[in-house]
């Protein structure tokens, strides 16, 4: 079969390239779906079992920093568009073992762009999925797209960094980079390192949320769904060389949402509540919050529709319905397992 489009989606067995793939695949058959993907430790292959039999979805197992493999995907594939993914993302792990971060986020990165650069076939689009942690904290802030960047924590730092690659390839030889950066995604699917999962799967097997520190840190939350749709529209309607923040005011602070999850899986009264809530020692340097505009995305017609209220409910019944997802996969790819296992990320 003749496809109209090829795209590349690097790092798609992840949390989010799981859901842009199942997207992609499913509304565009025309179109052929490329995932490349390592498999790291956060990765399950039942992400994707849904469409791994389709026609227009291809895998190739393998690591964005293997410039021969990379070279020959472009050398043999006319690769019209690519959404580059693929990333270490757990903070915590990221003061742990940085050049890790390093080689995977930023040299990756450049592979990618270098070997994307140099293919015969000409690339349309080339989308970075980076983050609104390479804002720093903004206490009394708001970020637009032209705040500074001042990340503050080694993942961050190498999402900062390859963004500045990515650029530099537009400022260069004007190659159709776009960059997104979005507020914390959440959803069914996500791995447990994650603070809405693991509150949920701690919930899950009767053990108490564990609440770092004292500070009032909060997140703004994103549901998958909608965060597939900025990038899709991006896609089409974003002006290459341009960096659009993706994100919603949902706005929860860590102990809320740590009582709303109480609530909904233990089913307590609010007197309760705080009976599965744990105190444990703060990060090194946790952000309170990184609150974002999106004025710029919004004119190209994209309004996040799924509400807090909507979310939260398909991603508490999806971890209800599928308890043993993530105790299923695969446990050997997973170093350290005990040391992340009280320290949730973002
Ligand atoms: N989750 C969020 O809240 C959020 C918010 C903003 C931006 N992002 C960005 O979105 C992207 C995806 O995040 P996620 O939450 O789905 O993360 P994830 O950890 O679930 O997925 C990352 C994926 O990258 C793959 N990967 C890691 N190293 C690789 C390598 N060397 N070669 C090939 N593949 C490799 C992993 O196997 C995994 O499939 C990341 O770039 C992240 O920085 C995430």
């Amino acid at each position: 079969m003749d496809f109209n489009r090829t795209v590349l989606v690097t790092g798609g067995s992840g949390f989010i390239g799981s859901h842009l793939v199942c997207s992609l695949v499913n509304r565009h058959p025309d179109w052929r779906i490329i995932n490349l993907d390592n498999l790291d430790y956060c990765c399950s292959r039942r992400s994707l079992e849904s469409i791994e039999d389709r026609a227009n979805y291809t895998f190739i197992r393998g690591d964005v920093c293997n410039s021969r493999l990379v070279n020959h995907i472009f050398n043999t594939e006319n690769i019209d568009v690519i959404f580059h993914l693929a990333a270490k993302t757990h903070v915590e792990s990221s003061f742990e073992s940085p050049s890790t971060f390093q080689r995977v986020n930023i040299d990756g990165t450049r592979v990618l762009l270098g070997a994307a650069h140099q293919a015969r076939h000409q690339l349309q689009r080339f989308v970075y999925v980076s983050t609104d942690e390479v804002y720093g904290a903004g206490l009394d802030e708001v970020f637009d797209e032209n705040s500074p960047v001042r990340p503050s924590n080694p993942y961050s730092a190498t999402k900062a960094a390859a963004e500045y690659l990515v650029r530099s390839y537009w400022d260069k030889y004007k190659f159709p980079i776009i960059i997104t950066r979005s507020n914390n995604i959440y959803g069914p699917r996500q791995f447990t390192e994650k603070v809405i999962p693991r509150f949920l799967t701690l919930l899950q097997s009767n053990k108490k949320c564990t609440i770092q520190g004292t500070l009032p840190k909060s997140r703004h939350f994103l549901f998958v769904d909608d965060a597939i749709s900025a990038f899709l529209l991006v896609l089409e309607k974003g002006i290459v060389g341009e960096i659009y923040n993706v994100g919603t005011g949902c706005e929860i602070p860590i102990m809320q949402l740590a009582r709303e999850l109480i609530r909904m899986v233990k089913n307590v009264p609010d007197s309760e509540v705080n009976d599965w809530l744990e105190f444990v020692p703060d990060r090194p340097r946790v952000d309170l919050r990184y609150p974002i505009k999106c004025d710029k995305l919004q004119q190209l017609g994209w309004r996040a529709e799924v509400s807090w209220a909507e979310g939260i409910r398909q991603t508490v019944k999806w971890y209800q319905d599928n308890p043993d997802f993530w105790s299923d996969a695969s446990k050997d790819e997973r170093p350290n397992r005990s040391k992340l296992e009280n320290t949730p990320s973002k």
